[in-house]
């Protein structure tokens, strides 16, 4: 089962418009390697001009979260319809840094990710544990809750389509990652649970590894067989050290 490998930049709430453009430039300027597809997200300000400058790269576009509602009275928020619009391709849904900081519930995440389904975007859930659930063994039990809850009601064909990304919270944006080994063993956890709902689609999902990964710790991910690519911050504002984490995921192809 081929799953082509998925690198993901999260620019979180970094870059003005003009640093925004020249970021996307540099990273198109160079020839990406075969057999990895790419997707930039920048801030909400940054999708218009980003979009234009990816008309004819193959690198995709996407937002770094969304509301449920497709328009209305809901002041501050960025309906799935506005993104497609403006070209995007993917949406994040979930990070931890919204579970922890904007409210957003298991629920919430789920409407998301069904929102964005229905308007022709894929959805990149993010689950992981935080530091205190790891120190009292609750990882599995709370990705299992965090899984399910995502990916309620979604048909297998969906299922397929979905990009889920596990990102321990404890690993993110600390420089501490966890181990190739450790993310491999979760990310065949979070198969695992897919496949109860439908064997063939989990076969497809594309899962993500996320938290502190760099140009020099990419091949610990790259290696493990159920890591079919990464969730990119800090290092994704260097288009030097972001080609290098994509080009650490091309040999899977070849393989
Ligand atoms: P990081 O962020 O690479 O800076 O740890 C990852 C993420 O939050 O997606």
């Amino acid at each position: 089962m081929a799953r082509i490998p998925l690198v993901v930049g999260n620019w979180k709430m970094n870059t003005t418009v003009a640093e925004a453009r020249a970021l996307v430039a540099a990273i198109t300027r160079s020839a990406l390697p075969a057999g990895v597809e790419v997707a930039v997200c920048p801030p909400f300000t940054g999708l218009a001009d980003v979009s234009r400058i990816l008309e004819r790269s193959a690198v995709g576009l996407g937002a770094q979260d969304v509301f449920w509602e497709a328009a209305g009275a809901f002041t501050g928020e960025v309906s799935p319809v506005m993104l497609a619009d403006l070209g995007c391709r993917y949406v994040i849904v979930g990070h931890s840094e919204r579970r922890q900081h904007f409210g957003d519930t298991d629920e919430n995440v789920a409407r998301k990710t069904r929102a964005a389904f229905s308007h022709t975007l894929t959805p990149i859930v993010c689950v992981g544990e935080r530091v205190d659930e790891r120190d009292a063994r609750q990882t599995e039990r709370v990705i299992t809750r965090q899984v399910e809850a995502a990916t309620a009601g979604l048909s297998a064909e969906l299922l397929g389509h979905l990009v889920l990304a596990y990102e321990p919270v404890w690993a993110i944006g600390t420089g501490r990652a966890a181990t190739g080994m450790e993310a491999n063993r979760i990310i065949g956890f979070i198969r695992s649970i897919l496949a109860t709902r439908d064997n063939a689609a989990s076969a497809h999902t594309r899962i993500l590894y996320g938290g502190s990964v760099t140009a020099d710790n990419v091949a610990e991910f790259s290696q493990q067989p159920e890591i079919d690519g990464a969730l990119v911050g800090g290092a994704s504002l260097d288009a030097r050290k972001f080609l290098a984490i994509i080009s650490g995921f091309a040999h899977r192809t070849l393989a």
